[in-house]
């Protein structure tokens, strides 16, 4: 049986037609996060499922992964590292490019945030299309020794991470966009489905 919680979770979740782009089903989560008793929910059901995982690195992707991942991290007491769009971070970063519908983007980490071997737990507020959870998995995850050079030559990127990436975790998914397929295989929780 469903989780009351969660059906009080969707209700507060504002769907805007037509924004960004004509055609586009905007899910806010800005009227969620005006109800403190849904957020906390939010973040509590997170945290009931990420406790005592041994997680000790929550990643949270820019912008709205910020909001959740923050508070998780801290109750699991796990750090908060973010995954920010280019040139946010100060320090030396290790970039990870992915492919939008149009154009392209990039998420960057600081060198030295994360140590190889630790357990992630990625966090945003939706999965779409999954580019962009892979965009983060491929960032903190392990790279195969065989493919350092080619990450040198064809990426220009001396490093990785090496974390390992235990699951994802959103608030939304947008089943019919089949970004879960995009994951190869790599767990993947979300709290509603919306269509
Ligand atoms: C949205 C959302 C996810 C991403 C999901 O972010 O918050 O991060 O899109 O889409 P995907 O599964 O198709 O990759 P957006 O690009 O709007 O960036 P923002 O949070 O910085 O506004």
């Amino acid at each position: 049986d469903e989780d009351p919680r969660l059906h009080d979770i969707k209700t507060k979740i504002r769907v805007v037609p037509n924004f960004p782009k004509p055609g586009i089903m905007f899910q806010d989560i800005t009227t969620l996060l005006l109800d403190p008793k849904a957020f906390k929910d939010t973040i509590d059901l997170f945290v009931e499922r990420y406790k005592g995982k041994n997680i000790s690195v929550v990643a949270g992707i820019e912008a709205r992964g910020f909001i959740f991942g923050s508070p998780i991290a801290l109750a699991i007491g796990a750090k908060f590292v973010p995954l920010r769009k280019p040139k946010k971070l100060p320090g030396k970063v290790i970039s990870q490019e992915y492919i939008l519908e149009y154009g392209r983007d990039c998420l960057e980490i600081h060198v030295g945030a994360v140590e190889p071997g630790e357990r992630a737990l990625v966090v945003d507020d939706l999965i779409a299309t999954g580019g962009t959870l892979c965009a983060a998995m491929d960032l903190l995850g392990k790279l195969n020794p065989f493919l350092i050079s080619y990450y040198i030559t064809i990426c220009h990127c001396s490093e990785r991470v090496g974390a390992e990436v235990v699951e994802c975790g959103c608030v939304i998914e947008l089943p019919e966009l089949k970004g879960r397929e995009r994951l190869n295989g790599k767990a993947l929780y979300v709290l509603v489905e919306c269509f």
